[in-house]
């Protein structure tokens, strides 16, 4: 007797417990299950994700092949894994075809303040988004402190295609900087229209290629050339780093603003170099500039708090030589704040996107 043929309902029933947490509805229904193939007890199947980078990808993955691979007559279950190319939803007043064409979704990184920490974070978050998965970029658009070529180790100047500019590569990321462009031993001064049209350049004339995620390294504050960058950039949602010392609600509130103007989601807040851990005493965490600040500031400025970064003085020494602590410690608890980080950014644009299509649809 033959076996039983495998049907393509059957395969759809198998895979419909599998629940997308972030759009809430099965992947059957999302229409995430695409190009079944049935030959025999074989059965091959992609799931189409809306970001190489989904946190529960793996997940998804054992969960769908154990599902298929127990209806009965199956053999051999193949899944792979895809993800469709969705437009960022931006802000709908910025959103301009030959601005960052190719760039699926962009993601400001941004504080009130210097120093705290918003370069660094902005490279980690970028390394933790390919590490997923994801084609990332980063562009550094700090006019004062451009820190890129020196957390990278990259340094050359970027060719130039006509009047396109090709953005350099390092650590598996396509890089641009206005570092690149100046030199160390004569500090540009910059002048407001200068910078306009130099970030307006940055947005118009660099060939990133594809990219899942853009990562811009905002300008410190509310000047010029942050305001620049939130009126002309499609930026997809920002992220604010802050530190327990620099708690200046007021700076903060400015920056937030900035970006509501414009309606750029706030994706969260994120308290960088929050506790220290002696390495010889891993249970201990000693908060040095005081407990729970970027916490309690998320929550008065109403919006999520991405976590807390512990300090760790390897983020320096490695930084400060082109080895960002997500490759050089990706054990560390540093790391791992930077890679939960990735992880709620990522979930959050595929729900802030969930929530564009199902209102294009209703
Ligand atoms: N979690 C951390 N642990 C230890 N050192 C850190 C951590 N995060 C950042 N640093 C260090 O703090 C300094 C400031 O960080 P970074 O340059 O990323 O801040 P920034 O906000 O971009 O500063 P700027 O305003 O100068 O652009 C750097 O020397 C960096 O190596
Ligand atoms: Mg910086």
């Amino acid at each position: 007797m033959s076996p039983p043929e495998i049907s393509e309902n059957q395969i759809l029933d198998a895979l419909r417990p599998i629940v997308d947490p972030d759009f809430g509805k099965n992947i059957v229904e999302l229409g995430f299950v695409k190009d079944i193939e049935i030959d025999g007890g074989r059965v091959s199947f992609a799931i189409e994700l809306t970001t190489p980078a989904c946190p529960i990808k793996e997940e998804f993955e054992r969960d769908a092949k154990h599902r298929v691979g127990a209806i009965e007559g199956v053999k051999d279950v193949a899944v792979s894994m895809t993800s469709q190319s969705r437009p960022s939803p931006g802000s709908v007043e910025s959103a301009r075809e030959d601005v960052l064409p190719g760039v699926l979704r962009t993601i400001a990184v941004a504080s009130g303040k210097g120093g705290v920490g918003k370069s660094t974070t902005a490279l980690n978050l970028a390394l933790a988004l390919q590490k997923a998965g994801a084609k990332v970029g980063v562009m550094d658009c700090d006019v004062y402190g451009p820190s890129l070529p020196l957390l990278t180790g990259v340094h050359e100047r970027p060719a130039t295609q006509g009047k396109k500019i090709i953005p350099l590569e390092g650590l598996g990321l396509k890089l641009m900087s206005i570092g690149f462009f100046t030199n160390d031993d004569s500090p540009v001064i910059w002048r407001g229209p200068m910078v306009h049209g130099l970030i307006q350049q940055f947005l118009s004339d660099v060939l990133w290629g594809e990219l899942d995620y853009l990562i811009v390294d905002m300008p410190p504050g509310t000047g010029d050339a942050a305001l620049t960058l939130t009126q002309n950039a499609p930026l997809s949602g920002a992220v604010i780093v802050t530190t327990a010392n620099d708690l200046s609600l007021i700076d903060a509130r400015k920056g937030l603003e900035m970006f509501r103007k414009v309606n750029i989601p706030i994706l969260g807040l994120i308290e960088n170099m929050s506790f220290f851990t002696p390495p010889d005493l891993p249970d201990r965490k000693y908060y040095i500039f005081g407990e729970g600040g970027g916490k309690q500031m998320a929550q008065d400025m109403d919006v999520d708090f991405l976590g807390e970064v512990p300090i760790d003085p390897r983020v320096v020494e490695d930084g400060d030589q082109g080895r960002p602590i997500l490759l050089s410690h990706p054990e560390s608890d540093t790391a791992k704040a930077f890679e939960s980080l990735a992880a709620q950014v990522t979930r959050k644009l595929a729900r802030l996107e969930g929530e564009v299509l199902d209102s294009a649809a209703g």
